[in-house]
């Protein structure tokens, strides 16, 4: 926990920039109002963030709001103390990362041509030369934004390079992407590359069983677990694949995601990965549903015409038990949810999964009690490996149950040589 009060929400979201220095130079563009929750946003994930505001940024967002937002002092011009060389020059404290958000056509063009002429720019320009990665996000009138030489001056950061986030073009303006994607790109460029080299296969959501045409029988999984998961590994460097079913939660950018509605289509989807790929670790995260209706009707059922009826069902395959069968090197990662049941009791259904499929690790949780798990923001969980050790995941957003499970993997599942 921080001693600074200012800084209490570091790490609250996850714990991926924990220990991690960012430097945010903010430049003289409208979209500086989105500054202050850029920096919170870094800080929930863990990071210290250092405001550098150009003299514009100033005139448009106090720097008083960006030393409340980040704790700590907004450098709104250089002094005697070489801030330029604080936050990026070549000595162990300086940062990780510098993010320009927003940065004008002005300070593009400047940092294009070497020209060093603000505050912000010789950060930029310390950045370039010692190695720091720079992170800049455009933002101006798309009248602006489409002269060839801001275009040109972009492509020439690119060519330094420097990540340019493309921005999203509405209202006629090349608008600052969404907080949520520049926090993306930043907790890409930074995190630990430990997956390099391994595939990920996760799967996530609910599936749909048809009754008739339009009315299914599906379960309240939001998708978020394996979602977070999924971007966990791709941003730790896993090749990731995503099989989602029809989730509330957005499909991630950047993850090759293959979309399905029903169990047997998860089931295809998944014999058709493991049988095309070798993938290091299979993650069954999807809330597949248990059973489906035998036969379906072929056209919608009308309550005039049937005011009662039975619909039968049946189990459907369990997805897990197919994955050692077809891919026996592939690290099984089972998900077990389960409702009114002590820790004990789900503890050893658990441990009858690792024995029925093979599973290398079961991640088991209680539903539907307490607010965590199905359609929660929340999850708490138990990890139950073949050697019977069992790993309490306290309460926590699922981004950071992922974090931890992700852990789990690296340091146990030996995913790497022999
Ligand atoms: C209200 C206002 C909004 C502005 N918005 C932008 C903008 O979105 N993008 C841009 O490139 N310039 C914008 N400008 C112009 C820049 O502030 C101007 O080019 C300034 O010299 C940029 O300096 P800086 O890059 O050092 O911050 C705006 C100016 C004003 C007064």
């Amino acid at each position: 926990m921080s001693q600074n009060p200012l800084k209490d929400i570091m790490g609250s979201l996850g714990r991926e920039l924990t220990g991690r220095k960012i430097t945010l130079c903010i430049t003289g563009s409208v979209a500086a109002v989105q500054a202050p929750e850029i920096a919170r946003e870094l800080m929930r994930r863990g990071a210290d963030v250092y405001p550098v505001l150009s003299k514009s940024a100033s005139e448009l967002v106090s720097p008083k709001l960006m030393e409340w937002a980040t704790g700590n002092r907004a450098v709104v011009e250089l002094t005697g103390q070489a801030e330029h060389i604080q936050l990026a020059g070549e000595w162990p404290e300086r940062s990780d990362l510098v993010l320009i958000a927003p940065a004008t056509a002005n300070t593009i063009g400047k940092i294009a041509s070497g020209i060093d002429d603000t505050n912000v720019t010789t950060v930029a320009t310390t950045a370039l030369g010692t190695g720091v990665p720079i992170i800049v996000a455009p933002a101006m009138h798309y009248s602006m934004y489409r002269h060839p030489v801001v275009l040109e001056n972009i492509s020439k950061l690119r060519s330094l390079g420097i990540e340019v986030l493309d921005p999203q073009i509405v209202e006629g303006k090349a608008k600052v992407i969404q907080t949520s994607e520049i926090v993306e790109a930043v907790m890409k460029k930074l995190q630990r590359k430990d997956l390099e080299g391994t595939s990920f296969l996760v799967t996530a959501g609910p599936t749909l069983e048809y009754i008739d045409p339009v009315r299914v029988i599906t379960n309240r999984s939001s998708g978020r677990m394996g979602v977070a998961i999924a971007r966990e590994a791709a941003r730790r460097g896993a090749e990731t694949t995503l099989i989602l079913g029809p989730a509330e939660a957005e499909p991630p950018t950047g993850i090759r995601t293959i979309r399905i509605e029903t169990s047997e289509q998860m089931l295809e989807a998944v014999r058709r990965e493991l049988e095309g790929e070798r993938y290091d670790v299979f993650v069954a995260c999807a809330a597949v549903a248990d059973y489906r209706p035998t036969s379906p009707y072929k056209t919608k059922i009308r309550t005039v015409e049937a005011p009662v009826i039975e619909i039968k069902l049946q189990a459907t395959p369990k997805i897990i038990d197919l994955v050692k069968k077809i891919s026996p090197e592939t690290r099984l990662v089972a998900f077990k949810a389960d409702y009114g049941l002590s820790n004990e009791e789900l503890i050893q259904r658990s441990r009858q999964i690792l024995d029925s499929s093979g599973a290398d690790l079961v991640v088991a949780n209680h539903v539907g009690v307490g607010g965590v798990g199905f359609g929660s923001e929340e999850n708490e969980v138990f990890l139950i490996d073949r050697r019977g050790s069992v790993t309490h995941i306290e309460r926590a957003r699922k981004e950071a149950v992922a974090g931890h499970l992700v852990d789990y993997i690296v340091d146990h599942l030996r995913l790497k040589g022999p």
